[in-house]
């Protein structure tokens, strides 16, 4: 048999490539959202404080298992609570949704290339020389995400719960709450659409609606809750940033009503 004889192909140093396109330029919105993100979710988590107004309830601290607000479900921080360590409502639940977010398909890939630049772009070189891909520690623990996407979905129907509550302000002096349509109860309830246009296109919901068959095409098992989130899922990054962008911009709102810097507005 013949051979073709093939050049010997050298490996690219960090960030050589004969691309000549702005290939970077993707990389960069990442990065500078994703780091915003996650320094004012870290510092608003350790507030502590101004995380509801009215019927409002931050989503960053829902469901508010322990703490000082009426939205408490076990009362405040209890007595045995040791005294180094800091506690806020926050911090016993963001843990779900970030482990979820940061372990999502979507996410991946782009943190993968615009933080790790492993690799920076398609075609452009990298600044590793092995790839162990995701079989051991600690990227193994991305396979946790179905178990994320599970904790999630309870997560998201409190939130659920969170808007129908929103729609229920006490007035001064009274007891019976009415029902009324305020700016934040609005701004909730996007919130939700938002994170469900997110959570029920997540791949990890795809397979569980009906990835356990090799083919679907024609099969009975291809539902209409399935192509649903098919349809989702071709625009989970739009939703994944739209929803990322929103759930931090409810916590902002709710925190500047409290702190007396915005109004919240009642429409009905
Ligand atoms: Fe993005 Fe599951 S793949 S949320």
């Amino acid at each position: 048999m013949a051979h073709a004889p093939l050049p010997v192909i050298q490996r690219r140093r960090f960030g050589e490539t004969l691309r000549r396109d702005a290939w970077w330029v993707s990389s960069v919105p990442v990065v500078v959202i994703l780091t915003a993100f996650i320094a004012y979710a870290t510092w608003a988590a350790f507030q502590n404080a101004h995380y509801t107004f009215g019927p409002y309830l931050s989503p960053f601290y829902s469901p508010e298992l322990l703490g000082d607000s009426p939205h408490a479900w076990f009362g405040p921080k209890p007595v045995w609570w040791p005294g180094w360590l800091p506690f806020s409502p926050a911090l016993l639940i963001l843990p779900i949704p970030a482990s979820f977010r940061f372990s999502c398909y979507y996410y991946r890939g782009s943190y993968y290339k615009a933080f790790w630049q492993d690799p920076p772009a398609c075609a452009v070189g990298e600044p590793r020389k092995t790839y162990l891909g995701e079989r051991f520690l600690p990227l193994s623990l991305q396979n946790f995400h179905r178990y994320g996407l599970l904790a999630s979905l309870i997560v998201w129907f409190v939130l659920v719960w969170d808007v129908w509550r929103a729609f229920w302000f006490t007035a001064p002096g009274v007891t019976q709450a009415t029902f009324g349509i305020g700016v934040g109860s609005l701004i909730l309830l996007l919130n939700v659409i938002l994170l469900g246009g997110y959570l029920f296109g997540c791949h990890s919901f795809r397979h569980v609606l009906g990835g356990y068959r090799d083919v679907l095409s024609g099969s009975t098992t291809r539902t209409i809750a399935y192509d649903c989130s098919s349809c989702l899922n071709r625009a989970h990054m739009k939703w994944a940033w739209a929803s990322l962008l929103w759930v931090a911009f409810a916590d902002l709102y709710i925190r500047l009503c409290s702190l007396g810097i915005w109004t919240d507005v009642r429409i009905v």
